[in-house]
């Protein structure tokens, strides 16, 4: 049996681009032979400022919306990482085994910090040694994530493999990205160019989890598109990318390929094809919509669902990072 590790930042309120992209798999996985463990990673959260009623409240809705997706806090360990102290005494090894000129290669840095680099927090730089802890911390080997972190778990084994050379162990071991599929990236319904995120500041580019009939129905009306009619082959969509990703959002719902797709509504117009896939998209989400409000009903339920996952989470991740301690020459704890 491996051990799978994954995180997501409760900032924001999880988008239909969340779903198909991370916790759809998540819930498959957990179907699984391997040992789950999902991280509410509030402690990534704060790299960037957060109310911090804001922080609490969207901790809770995210817990909410992933056990309403279908993650089951009893087969998979749940919890916020804050809970488990042995993920920043972890990270703060690895901020002394990674090298600055490492960090400085990060993209995802170079984009969150723009151009005012001097300006934001030091905790935003050294993201992904604390990332690589997450990992590392439970001895996980396989991680799903999407694209964009792939150069993070790079740098986690980097990180790895330093540490068993400067420790001479071979304690960490290699860790595999389980990389989601091209297809289960959502692009934003305003710009086919821009992702699908909860940080957009507008509303009108995402699904949110949460999003009533409605909502959905309104959101995929206005959805930008072309004014040409649907083609027959998946290639002539090449220079449309809004066309493209409503296409493909409507085949990973139905669980059909975009190809599948194109073959039923080829030369009809958008109309009734946005008909129908928001119908597809409400008979989807609606429920989950419905379980996350129900989730929400019951706050000290939803604490207590994590602190029971952060348990069973430290049980796994003391030890471990005991030991990292032990080899980099900590006197024991007390
Ligand atoms: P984030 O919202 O950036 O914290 O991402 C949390 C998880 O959702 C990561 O695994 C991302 O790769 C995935 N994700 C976020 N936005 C999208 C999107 N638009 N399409 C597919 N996956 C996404
Ligand atoms: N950095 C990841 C993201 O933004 C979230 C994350 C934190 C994570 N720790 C992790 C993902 C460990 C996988 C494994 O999506």
């Amino acid at each position: 049996m491996a051990r799978i590790f994954s995180g997501i930042q409760p900032t924001g309120i999880a988008t239909l681009g969340n779903y198909l992209g991370a916790i759809r798999n998540w819930v498959a996985l957990q179907d699984g032979a391997d040992e789950c463990v999902f991280c509410l990673v509030d402690m990534h959260a704060i790299t960037v400022f957060q109310e911090p009623a804001a922080l609490r409240e969207q901790t809770r809705q995210m817990a909410a919306v992933l056990l309403a997706c279908g993650i089951n806090p009893e087969r998979s360990i749940l919890f916020h990482q804050s809970a488990v102290s042995a993920h920043a005494r972890l990270a703060w090894i690895f901020n002394c085994v990674a090298r600055i000129g490492w960090l400085n290669r990060m993209t995802q840095f170079k984009d969150k910090a723009g151009k005012d680099r001097e300006a934001v927090s030091t905790g935003l730089y050294v993201y992904p040694n604390l990332m690589a802890a997450d990992i590392h911390a439970y001895h996980a080997t396989k991680v799903p994530v999407g694209d964009d972190q792939l150069q993070h778990l790079e740098l986690a084994n980097d990180i790895a493999e330093k540490f068993n050379h400067d420790f001479s162990s071979t304690f960490f071991p290699r860790i595999e990205p389980l990389v989601l599929k091209e297809s289960a990236r959502v692009m934003s319904l305003r710009d086919g160019m821009k992702k699908m995120s909860k940080s957009d500041p507008s509303d009108q580019s995402r699904i949110n989890l949460t999003d009533d009939s409605d909502m959905i129905a309104a959101k995929i009306r206005r959805a930008k598109t072309d004014s040409e009619p649907l083609p027959e082959q998946l290639d002539q969509l090449a220079e449309r990318p809004e066309a493209r990703n409503l296409i493909g959002i409507y085949a990973a719902i139905l669980g059909q390929t975009p190809q599948e797709i194109l073959h039923r509504f080829a030369g009809s117009g958008f109309g009734p094809f946005k008909e129908q896939l928001a119908e597809a998209l409400i008979a989807h989400l609606a429920p989950i919509g419905a379980r996350t409000r129900d989730y929400l009903t019951d706050p000290t339920g939803l604490d207590q669902i994590l602190q029971a996952g952060a348990r069973r989470a430290a049980a796994i991740a003391e030890p471990i990072v005991t030991e990292a301690e032990r080899l980099v020459g900590f006197l024991a704890r007390a």
